[in-house]
């Protein structure tokens, strides 16, 4: 089906449920959008962030790269968070990894798959700074899930640093930054506890929920 005439099917039976659930959802939408939330996953497939939350559109700002990376030279990602807090004003930004996820696997096996092997290289960056936890994790699996959920961590301490977040907390401006884990196997998030506000102490946050993630495997 080279037109791909599955897909346009499918939107214009669901633009017709949605406008006989609500006649002026589309017409309200138009206007504008006024989410609350901006979201900063993963690109896999599986961990839609609409779906996995169930938010409808209008409700959620969306970022997505491979292993959910918030790169501090990465103009994409940084002016994604510039729009959604400066001009949404949205009050919470979420880093939602996952278990499973491809581009941790491919980093700590270091498998070669070309160009996003150097976008990757920020991964190894995070083994790097725990390189004495996982030099003496043997269990796989445990250092798969434990290095998914210390990647989430550090991308919540890049967006804390980001002089777009700074501002607004120092303008007063009522913003928090979370790290969620989704598990594929039941669609299941755990929160990594790592939520951030204005005039809470990043450090101490990062470091309690970092040691949490580093107990657990003992
Ligand atoms: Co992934």
């Amino acid at each position: 089906m080279s037109k791909l005439q599955n897909l346009i099917d499918n939107n214009s039976v669901w633009a017709e449920r949605i406008a006989k659930e609500d006649p002026d959802f589309f017409t309200k939408l138009a206007e504008q959008q006024n989410p609350e939330y901006l979201w900063i996953g993963c690109s896999d497939s599986r961990v839609s962030a609409d779906a996995i939350v169930d938010l409808m559109p209008g409700e959620i700002f969306v970022h997505r790269n491979i292993a959910n990376l918030v790169v501090h030279t990465d103009l994409n990602c940084l002016s994604v968070i510039q729009y959604a807090v400066d001009v949404l004003k949205v009050k919470h930004i979420i880093v939602c990894g996952h278990y499973g996820c491809g581009g941790i696997k491919a980093t700590l096996d270091n498998d070669r798959h070309g160009l996003i092997d150097n976008w990757l290289c920020h991964v190894h960056d995070v083994i790097r700074k725990y390189k004495n936890y996982f030099d003496i994790l043997t269990d796989d699996r445990k250092r798969f899930e434990k290095l998914c959920e210390l990647n989430i961590i550090e991308q919540v301490a890049n967006i804390c640093q980001t002089t777009i977040v700074g501002d607004a907390w120092s303008k007063g401006q009522d913003l928090y930054v979370h790290g969620w884990v989704y598990s594929l196997e039941d669609g299941i998030i755990h929160d990594l506890d790592v939520t951030i506000g204005e005039g809470d102490s990043h450090q101490e946050i990062l470091q309690i929920a970092t040691e949490k993630i580093l107990s657990e495997s003992n």
